[in-house]
Formats: C-alpha cells, sequence, structure tokens
C-alpha cells in the first residue's frame, strides 16, 4: 500500500450510516446492527454532553473502517470495530482503536472494556497488543447463535492515559488461550440494549 492509499481517520456522520451497514452485514452477518441503532449511537455523540465517540476510516472514496465507543462514568466500552475485508492486516484496526482509547481518554474513563466473540481470534489478539486482558466470560451474549462473549479490560496507565502506545501498553497474553482462568459475569452490557461488537 502507497502513502497516498493510506485510509483516513474522521468522525462518523449520519451520512456514513449507509456504507457502514454495508461493512456490517458483511463482517457481522450473524448479528448485523441496525440502520436505528448507529442513529441511536450518533444521536449521543456530539455537543457538551456527548457520551459517543464514533470514527470511520476512508480510502480512496471509499469507507473502509469504522469504530465506536461509549462512556458512562469513569468506564469505557468499545461498542464496536470493523475493517473491511481487504485492508485486514495492514494495521487500520490498531489505529482504529488507537482512536478509541484517545477518545476514552478525553473522557476521562479510567478503564476500557469490551465484549468480544470467543471465536473471535483475531480481534482478541488485537485487543491483546493492546494490553486488554481477559476478566470473564457472558454465556450466550450473541443470539442467535449462542456464541459465547469474552469480556475484556484495559486500565489506565497512571496519570489516565489509555492512548499509549500499543507497544507501552502491552501485557501478557492469557496463560492458555481465551478465557483462560476468567470468571463467568452475568449482567449483559445493555448500553444499547444490544450487543456490543467490541
Ligand atoms: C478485528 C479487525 C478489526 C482487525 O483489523 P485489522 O485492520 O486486520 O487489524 P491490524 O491490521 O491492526 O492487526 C491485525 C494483524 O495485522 C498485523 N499487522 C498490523 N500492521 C500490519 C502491517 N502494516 N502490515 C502487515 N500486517 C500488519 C498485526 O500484527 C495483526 O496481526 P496479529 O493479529 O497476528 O497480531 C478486523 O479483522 C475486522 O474487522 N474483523 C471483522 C469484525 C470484527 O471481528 N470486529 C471485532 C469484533 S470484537
Amino acid at each position: 500500500m502507497t502513502a497516498a492509499e493510506t485510509p483516513r481517520l474522521r468522525e462518523m456522520r449520519w451520512w456514513d450510516i449507509e456504507p457502514v451497514i454495508a461493512l456490517e452485514k458483511d463482517l457481522f452477518p450473524e448479528d448485523a446492527w441496525s440502520r436505528g441503532m448507529f442513529w441511536s449511537e450518533l444521536a449521543h455523540a456530539r455537543g457538551p454532553s456527548a457520551t459517543r465517540y464514533y470514527t470511520v476510516a476512508e480510502c480512496g472514496g471509499r469507507l473502509v473502517g469504522y469504530a465506536g465507543l461509549a462512556a458512562s462514568g469513569d468506564q469505557g466500552d468499545v461498542q464496536t470495530i470493523a475493517v473491511a475485508r481487504d485492508h485486514w492486516g495492514t494495521g487500520l484496526g490498531s489505529r482504529l482503536l488507537t482512536e478509541l482509547l484517545r477518545a476514552a481518554t478525553a473522557f476521562e474513563c479510567a478503564e476500557v472494556m469490551l465484549e468480544c466473540r470467543v471465536d473471535n481470534v483475531r480481534a482478541q489478539k488485537l485487543y491483546e497488543r493492546f494490553g486488554f486482558e481477559p476478566i470473564g466470560l457472558r454465556r450466550g451474549y450473541y443470539q442467535p447463535g449462542n456464541v459465547d462473549a469474552l469480556v475484556m479490560r484495559r486500565t489506565a496507565a497512571p496519570g489516565g492515559d489509555l492512548a499509549a502506545a500499543p507497544e507501552s501498553g502491552l501485557t501478557a497474553a492469557p496463560e492458555s488461550g481465551p478465557g483462560a482462568g476468567t470468571a463467568s459475569l452475568t449482567s449483559p452490557n445493555d448500553a444499547q440494549g444490544t450487543e456490543t461488537h467490541g
């Protein structure tokens, strides 16, 4: 990929919902979010009382990635993160996650949580590289497939910076595979009344 083709990150706006939905259906075929869910999220993404931050990545006029964060009190939640298949492995997922962690720091979050399908190893590796650690499982979180969610957490470094470079935020991977040594959690994250794609 040349420098000219490097995707540009910017704030997500309502007119991005259609191309986001197209990616959503491809990348989350079993539990894609609806247009209404994205409208609802963006409704809380602007102004002094904003609790959401959504970003998109554009490349050559095409939307190739998106990600969103919700802040509640001192906790941030990765709501969703996705990259078009032809951009996987280029570092775009890392850039989007870095952007969400910057937003979490701006929201003054002390920690960031996320849920991830237990079978989504690629995403888990990305999160682990950023210092997220598995802390529990939510049984049957993803419906209708009845797939468990691995809950992961990253806490802020001293000084409150969640957006430190991945290299400096690295922590050890779990002892043996995703979810090793994790507890079973029961209270679902219902910030949206649905599962997150974090
Ligand atoms: C998970 C997802 C967001 C990762 O996006 P991505 O753009 O591939 O992420 P990155 O490129 O930053 O990192 C992925 C891999 O590419 C490698 N990589 C990073 N930069 C790279 C580069 N410049 N060149 C080649 N490889 C690179 C990384 O080392 C990483 O490898 P690893 O997983 O073995 O550690 C993407 O696969 C996706 O959208 N999946 C479908 C939706 C989804 O599952 N979302 C998460 C829900 S929990």
